[in-house]
């Protein structure tokens, strides 16, 4: 994924990740890279699923080339955002697994825990993933596919259960 500063990228956050959230959003209008805020916009508190849904919709139609979640673990907004087919939403703590999860996994959301990370490493992490790109080579692409693989199969799964032939 090469950053394209035509395409802004999509954030969202819950009232545990809004102050951190609006750092990276300063942070990335600074480097001159446009982005999309889908909220929250203050601490009120919120349901990190639905931020979650925000931002994979924009990034799976197009609408923004990857995507930020901020709560306060990070935990919530990973399980949440790696529900939705197409999403591979990488929950990282630092610069290594950040750049990993481009290179290895072509991770398309960013997800980072509000509460756990200091800004200064927070950013670090951001630059790590902003200069890090997927490798392209087969053996990696041949697991994305079998993650892509599993995403119909749990549609599978879940139709056999409720299947009317049973
Ligand atoms: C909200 O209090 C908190 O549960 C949420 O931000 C997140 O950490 C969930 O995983």
């Amino acid at each position: 994924m090469q950053e394209n500063k035509a395409v802004p990228v999509a954030l969202g956050a819950d009232h545990g990740g809004y102050r951190l959230k609006e750092e990276i959003r300063r942070y990335l209008e600074q480097k001159g890279l446009p982005v999309q805020d889908f909220g929250v916009y203050s601490e009120d508190p919120a349901d990190y699923p639905d931020l979650a849904e925000k931002v994979a919709d924009a990034i799976l139609d197009g609408r923004c080339s990857w995507g930020l979640l901020v709560c306060g673990t990070g935990i919530g907004m990973s399980i949440a955002a790696n529900k939705i087919a197409g999403v591979r939403a990488a929950l990282c703590h630092d610069s290594y697994t950040a750049r990993m999860a481009r290179a290895h996994n072509d991770a398309n959301i960013l997800v980072l825990g509000g509460r756990v990370l200091g800004g200064g490493s927070a950013l670090e992490i951001v630059d790590a993933w902003l200069a890090a790109t997927f490798t392209q080579e087969e053996r990696h692409r041949r697991r994305l596919a079998k993650i892509a693989a599993l995403e119909h199969r749990k549609e599978k799964s879940h139709s056999d259960e409720h299947g009317a032939d049973h």
